[in-house]
């Protein structure tokens, strides 16, 4: 079995956490146990290029439970943790390319690594692997039934390829799912970005000017968990409606250059570039703190922070870049402007990603079920799949919820009522 990974002597470790991220992630178990007996992917290739996290790895092992053949590259060159990729190589005998740390050359090298497997199914997150196939790799199309796509990042390329005409294949929107993106995306990126910037810096939060850029789902999480941490938190937004609701949430609104001078930890979530550019980075105060939790890592302007520094950034701590201003200020670059959460700490928590991962999954499913009749689109979660995770979710928390009376009902369903 061909695979590049860091160190095969981590597998018993990796093995032992991806355990442990089982016990939170009851939807995706009894998605497994059921692609137990049906074995849906029966024959199957599938090619994944996720992160390579606890959780990931309970999600290919639930697709080989259902009968694929599953390899897996790296969604992103820092995300890796390499005692996962040792486990899923050694235990469960899933070959994976993917090493913390590899350079942009060797996650490209890993990418068409995993399209040489001639996949039937593709899993992205963030399109990199849906886009080299149909750029470079033509050849790894022939027998693609369809894909899935994770990240709101990779949703808004794909739909660009599908307005293009240059998608070539029925690809899934996982996260339009609301199991996704009301869970992952708000409490999953709002703890665990958190989380990264507190691991990268062991830094206090409450009573921190806190600046997160963006007010959708994943910045209303991270604002959400900055304030529960004591953090004066401003919110920076370019879209009117989002920017009243932070405005109603409590958060204080500006634009970026009125924040730059007052904000002690900037974190961006936005998918755009340039969230933090030059002209915040001559403003802001010494030890200010940039983080990035959006997809690709061009949020902050590096390039021209490295330009503006007086001399090579030295690295003051694991995960923390310090760049050095021509007036003496010290402003850090954490992660290396990569996303933060899976940078730094382990990324979102089982929980969450439990029904990020049976939307996958079930996703996965659906394709292959629907085999032939679907065209070269961006489609949607089904609704009855979304809400049957919903309805596991609460039930394996052992929460109940009330049913509609027949009264109810007929009173929902009818346009006669009004006022009595
Ligand atoms: N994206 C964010 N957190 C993740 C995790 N724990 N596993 C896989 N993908 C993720």
């Amino acid at each position: 079995m061909e695979y590049d990974i860091k160190n095969a002597e981590l597998a018993p470790g990796g093995r032992l956490r991806i355990d442990w991220a089982s016990t939170e992630m009851p939807v995706l178990k009894g998605v497994k146990e059921r692609f137990h007996d049906d074995r849906p992917f029966a024959g199957m290739r599938v090619s994944a290029c996720m992160h390579v996290t606890t959780e990931t790895a309970n999600l290919m092992v639930a697709l080989q439970q259902g009968g694929a053949d599953v390899v897996l590259a790296a969604s992103n060159p820092l995300s890796t943790q390499d005692d996962v990729a040792a486990a899923l190589v050694a235990h469960y005998e899933i070959p994976v390319y993917a090493i913390k740390g590899e350079d942009v050359e060797t996650y490209h090298k890993h990418i068409n690594a995993v399209l040489d497997h001639q996949p039937h199914i593709i899993m992205d997150d963030g399109c990199d692997l849906v886009s080299t196939l149909h750029k470079n790799r033509r050849d790894a199309k022939s027998n693609i039934i369809g894909g899935t796509e994770e990240t709101t990042t990779g949703i808004i390329r794909l739909r660009a390829m599908a307005k293009d005409g240059a998608l070539e294949f029925p690809m899934m929107a996982v996260n339009d799912a609301m199991t996704k993106h009301l869970f992952d995306n708000r409490y999953g990126t709002g703890q665990s970005t958190m989380d990264g910037v507190i691991r990268a810096t062991n830094y206090l939060i409450a009573g921190k000017n806190v600046v997160v850029a963006g007010y959708g789902w994943c910045s209303r999480g991270i604002a959400m968990r900055a304030r529960g941490l004591g953090g004066n938190v401003i919110v920076t937004e370019i879209d009117p409606l989002k920017a009243l609701e932070a405005v109603m949430d409590g958060f204080r609104v500006m634009p970026m250059i009125e924040a730059a001078p007052i904000g002690d930890i900037f974190v961006s979530a936005t998918g755009n570039i340039n969230v933090f550019d030059t002209h915040h980075f001559a403003v802001m105060k010494n030890g200010a703190l940039l983080a990035n939790s959006g997809h690709f890592d061009v949020e902050i302007n590096i390039r021209g922070l490295t330009k503006m520094a007086v001399e090579q950034p030295k690295r003051v701590r694991p995960f923390v870049d310090q760049y050095v201003m021509a007036d003496g200020r010290r402003l850090n670059v954490l992660g290396e402007g990569r996303l933060i959460n899976l940078a730094a700490a382990e990324g979102h928590p089982a929980s969450v990603m439990d029904m990020s991962f049976a939307n996958q999954a079930l996703a996965a499913r659906y394709l292959i079920d629907n085999q032939g009749k679907l065209e070269n689109k961006v489609y949607s979660v089904p609704e009855e799949i979304d809400q049957e995770i919903a309805r596991i979710k609460l039930a394996a928390m052992d929460i109940q919820v009330d049913v509609l009376t027949t009264e109810q009902d007929k009173y929902l369903n009818s346009w006669e009522e009004g006022t009595v």
